[in-house]
């Protein structure tokens, strides 16, 4: 019986030593997903193309407010109180959430971690 509860723990392990999404994420991946799904509105270089869209390169705000919160934004869409237009949910795209956190893991090498 002991031996079963023991071996019952090693088979949890891996779940619970996963570290968050962000950290499992793939960044290549991610900006080449980036590239063809959201450059569209937000520009190669997150500055925002469309009206309406934050400046992804320099918000530090936007940053600040945890990458829970933007996975949420980003997977369910929002829109922010008269902005000209919303973030349409998953970039209007049927991408998984594995592939929105490869992009933010992409958008957190490329536009936040550099500051
Ligand atoms: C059709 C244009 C469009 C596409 C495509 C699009 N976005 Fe957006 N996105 C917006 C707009 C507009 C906003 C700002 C909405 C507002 O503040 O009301 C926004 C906001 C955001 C924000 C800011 C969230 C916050 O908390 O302020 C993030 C992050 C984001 N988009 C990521 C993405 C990602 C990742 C993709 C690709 C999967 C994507 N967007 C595709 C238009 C777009």
């Amino acid at each position: 019986m002991r031996s079963y509860v023991v071996s019952f723990c090693f088979l949890l392990l891996p779940l619970t030593t996963h570290g968050t999404p962000l950290e499992q994420a793939n960044p290549e991946q991610g900006k080449v997903l980036y590239e063809s799904y959201c450059a569209a509105c937000h520009g190669d270089d997150g500055h925002g193309l469309v009206p309406g869209t934050p400046d992804l390169d320099h918000d530090s705000k936007l940053f600040a407010q945890g990458w829970d919160l933007i996975f949420k934004r980003v997977r369910d869409g929002f829109q922010s109180p008269g902005s000209p237009m919303a973030m349409p949910p998953r970039g209007g795209t049927d991408l998984s959430d594995e592939e929105l956190w490869d992009i933010l893991a992409y958008m957190r090498d490329a536009f936040y971690t550099k500051k």
